[in-house]
């Protein structure tokens, strides 16, 4: 079996993402991997050399630190301002000749940030100013309730520069399928073809042919469903007084709890303990102060779960 993947879903997902993004990907230049993050993880390990910086945007998603540090890389943190969207003259100011790559992730985890085209622009100008790589992890791309997606990759150039990241794991509620891919400039797709087939060799046939069958699959009814309980949530929370931006993208909301708990670890340990209601603290995405609520749950649990969480801010025993 190749270990890149089979070649009816490399065909079908490079196909796929030419026509959305107009730009032209060979199916030689997809990667079917162990989801996003043996995509994101291949991707650091195939073009960091020891010391190497790479640019994370913060509040960040928990593993990119993690996998550049596994991979000998620098991460060199970079914050977002007050809409989490980052600051492009901030990015510039932070290259150094040991900068290889920057990771981008657009829509966010956990802030639900959907970062604009223009935006995009600009980062793909200081990307290619810089003979940069980015990283560009849009698992969540088609879960956007505000705005529209754009891909980095599809700017003039970009796709010599750009290593695009999906999975099943969102866009078609497949995580335990663990199938993710990536598409990349051709020389990088081959060095990660060789490390997998050094590694764990091919992902799992019966998944790929699922995901294939999958890709068939018109998903715009979870993208309203989604839609519904993002506006829900948004409601409950504005009720019980929490100040946040509501989510553009993805399924989480980021809100700040400091009024409550003067640490987020302490109030999401003590929301578990009394109210059994999982939250995750902001300082794992390295902001403190804030928690991240997940609404990729029925609508009664999200109505359960609100509930408790309205019982613990005001002292209340559920
Ligand atoms: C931002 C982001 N990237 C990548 C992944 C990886 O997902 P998977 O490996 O299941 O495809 C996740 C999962 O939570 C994620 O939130």
């Amino acid at each position: 079996m190749p270990a890149a993947g089979i070649w009816e879903l490399r065909e079908a997902i490079a196909f796929r993402y030419s026509s959305i993004f107009g730009n032209r990907w060979e199916p030689s230049q997809v990667i079917v991997t162990n989801g996003g993050k043996q995509a994101i993880y291949l991707t650091l390990k195939a073009i960091l050399d020891p010391g190497d910086e790479v640019i994370i945007l913060t509040p960040a998603w928990v593993s990119y630190e993690s996998q550049v540090l596994l991979n000998r890389g620098e991460p060199v943190f970079v914050p977002t301002n007050e809409k989490f969207l980052p600051d492009p003259d901030l990015i510039r100011s932070r290259i150094t000749d040991r900068t290889k790559a920057l990771i981008i992730n657009s829509p966010n985890n956990p802030t639900g940030a959907v970062y604009p085209a223009e935006l995009l622009k600009e980062i793909a100008e200081i990307v290619l100013d810089n003979r940069l790589y980015v990283i560009s992890d849009e698992v969540y791309r088609t879960l956007i309730y505000d705005g529209e997606h754009v891909s980095i990759s599809s700017f003039q150039e970009m796709d010599k520069r750009t290593i695009l990241i999906d999975s099943f794991s969102k866009s078609h509620a497949m995580t335990g399928w663990r199938v993710g891919f990536l598409l990349a400039p051709s020389h990088i797709a081959q060095a990660i073809s060789k490390i997998m087939s050094h590694t764990t060799g091919n992902v799992n046939t019966p998944s790929q042919w699922a995901a294939l069958k999958a890709l068939e699959t018109d998903t715009r009814y979870m993208l309203e469903e989604f839609h519904r309980r993002r506006d829900f949530v948004t409601r409950e929370l504005q009720d019980m007084g929490f100040t946040f931006h509501k989510p553009a993208g993805a399924f989480y909301f980021f809100f700040d709890v400091s009024k409550y708990c003067p640490d987020d670890t302490i109030f999401v340990e003590e929301l578990l303990k009394k109210q059994k209601v999982a939250m995750v603290p902001g300082q794992a995405f390295k902001a403190p102060g804030m928690v991240r609520m997940s609404f990729a749950a029925s609508m009664s649990d999200l109505e359960e779960g609100l509930r408790r969480l309205k019982n613990h801010i005001n002292g209340e025993v559920s």
